[in-house]
């Protein structure tokens, strides 16, 4: 099969905004006790931090992670997680049905993103709480005044405020699974006087509003319209969550989920801009795909009720798995001129790329590879290529191109970055690519993520699945094997 990509140096998507290549770790399962946090484990720091975990996080450069939730965080007290260790509440958690030890919390969490080179994403509790608790959040972390909360911080050893600059107001309110879920009505409005009261506290933060849980919700788009009717002028960003699965064992069906991304992104767009027109206003309000991966793997774990960090959605992901995951990044970077923040959720043992057991060892999933190289190579410009390949239909998704790509611009360093899978299951694609008005390009780097069995792991033991350097030609065509994630740099 013969693929093309033509660029133009002229025409351009949009700026890729780093925060693209955010991750999450909510209080579930393993994610804080047994990933990011063990005090007993041979590698922890003296803060109880995980050396082999944070190492793995910075090889895969996330610039923001989410926290603490997820659906955990519309039951929580922010302060049950400050302060003295010793005397911080065991709680029976409701989202998730186990015991919540508060041995980490914000005081924890904001060192950890720093060991990491992070910057953290504050969730706020618009379920079992409101509006003042979430002043009071913004003004624990943020404020330097002589007042209540500023105080505390101040006593629990924190001299300067931790500066947290980007805020959700909730999670996924739209779900009736949420604790104290609401109507679109009930949180338009308490999340317009949260982030009112929030800005006033510190008018530098960036607020995310709840969209919809997911473009099969009932209510979607209803949700977003009248969600944005309340908060409009209060907020910065329109939040999306979405997971993909291959319950059907239909992989090529399973690979087109992408589409199905991308139309989820156009759609919100749409709403957004329809309620900036009806409010004539010149604001626009940018997208935050604040969950999104492949989820389906560890459905039918059982878990025990009142546990503490038990194993919890610790799906093992495949080779397949990493190639729709390098499909939904090439799905936002080419959508970078609305979505300026995306999570993959999550980030250590809980539907993750990093897997650890407690005592032993951490290692990277399959996922893990699209992910770092799209993170430590996709910056730039995302350049508007014209991308031609024969097509593939299922019966969810027409004319789905097998070649999956996106090209990057990177001008501090006069590279192009080429993203591109190859969807089909049986045929190698011959790839031209055509640099309009950039002078002479010269391939520097082909690296290929590729295993024969679309099933294939990675274990603690055995890493099946990694990426290998591909041996250049003379020019700058390029062979991109039957079902496999490549990046192609090239120097100009
Ligand atoms: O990421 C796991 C869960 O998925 C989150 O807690 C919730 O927001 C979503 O439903």
């Amino acid at each position: 099969m013969k693929a093309k990509i033509l660029v133009n140096k002229n025409f351009s998507i949009g700026e890729i905004d780093k925060r693209l290549y955010g991750s999450f770790i909510e209080h579930l399962g393993r994610a804080v006790y047994g990933g990011i946090y063990e005090p007993d484990h041979p590698t922890a720091d003296k803060d109880g931090f995980r050396e082999d975990v944070a190492d793995l996080v910075k090889e895969m450069n996330v610039p923001v992670v989410r926290y603490p939730g997820g659906n955990f965080v519309s039951g929580y007290n922010w302060e049950d997680g400050t302060g003295d260790k010793s005397k911080r509440p065991r709680r029976e958690e409701l989202a998730w049905g186990v015991i919540e030890t508060n041995q980490v919390g914000i005081d924890e969490f904001q060192q950890w993103a720093k060991k990491v080179d992070s910057q953290v994403m504050l969730a706020v509790n618009l379920g079992t709480r409101g509006p003042q608790d979430a002043k009071n959040l913004v003004e624990y972390c943020n404020s330097e005044n002589d007042s209540y909360y500023a105080s505390k911080r101040r006593e629990n050893g924190f001299e300067k405020p931790f500066g947290i600059k980007l805020w959700c107001l909730g999670n996924e309110m739209d779900g009736e699974w949420q604790i104290c879920h609401k109507t679109a009505e009930e949180y338009g409005r308490t999340a317009a006087e949260a982030a009112k009261m929030m800005k006033w506290t510190d008018p530098s933060i960036e607020l995310v509003v709840c969209g919809s849980s997911g473009p099969g919700m009932g209510t979607f788009i209803d949700w977003e319209r009248k969600v944005l009717e309340e908060t409009y002028n209060n907020i910065d960003y329109v939040s999306l969550h979405s997971y993909y699965n291959n319950i059907d064992e239909n992989t090529p069906e399973f690979l087109a989920k992408s589409t199905e991304m991308n139309k989820f992104i156009k759609d919100v767009v749409s709403v957004c801009d329809s309620v900036k027109a009806k409010k004539r206003s010149n604001k626009t309000v940018n997208l935050s795909f604040d969950e999104w991966n492949v989820w389906f793997h560890s459905r039918n774990d059982h878990v025990e009720r009142w546990s503490v960090a038990p194993h919890q959605l610790e799906d093992v992901y495949n080779y397949e798995d990493a190639l729709l995951v390098g499909c939904l990044l090439i799905t936002l970077q080419n959508n970078a001129d609305r979505v300026k923040i995306a999570c993959l959720a999550q980030l250590v043992n809980v539907i993750a790329p990093i897997m650890t057991e407690n005592g032993g060892k951490a290692w990277a999933q399959t996922i893990f590879y699209p992910f770092s190289y799209a993170s430590n190579y996709g910056r730039g410009t995302t350049m508007n290529a014209v991308i031609t390949s024969d097509k593939y239909s299922t019966k969810h998704f027409k004319d789905v191109p097998y070649v999956e790509a996106s090209v990057i611009d990177n001008k501090e360093k006069n590279e192009l970055v080429v993203f591109a899978v190859n969807r089909s299951l049986d045929e190698d694609a011959e790839l031209e690519t055509c640099f309009e008005d950039y002078g002479k390009v010269t391939l520097i780097e082909h690296v290929e993520l590729y295993n024969d069995d679309l099933k294939a792991i990675n274990t603690k033991d055995e890493e099946n699945v990694s990426p290998v350097n591909v041996p250049l030609g003379d020019d700058l065509t390029a062979t991109l094997k039957k079902h496999s994630w490549n990046m192609l740099r090239y120097k100009y």
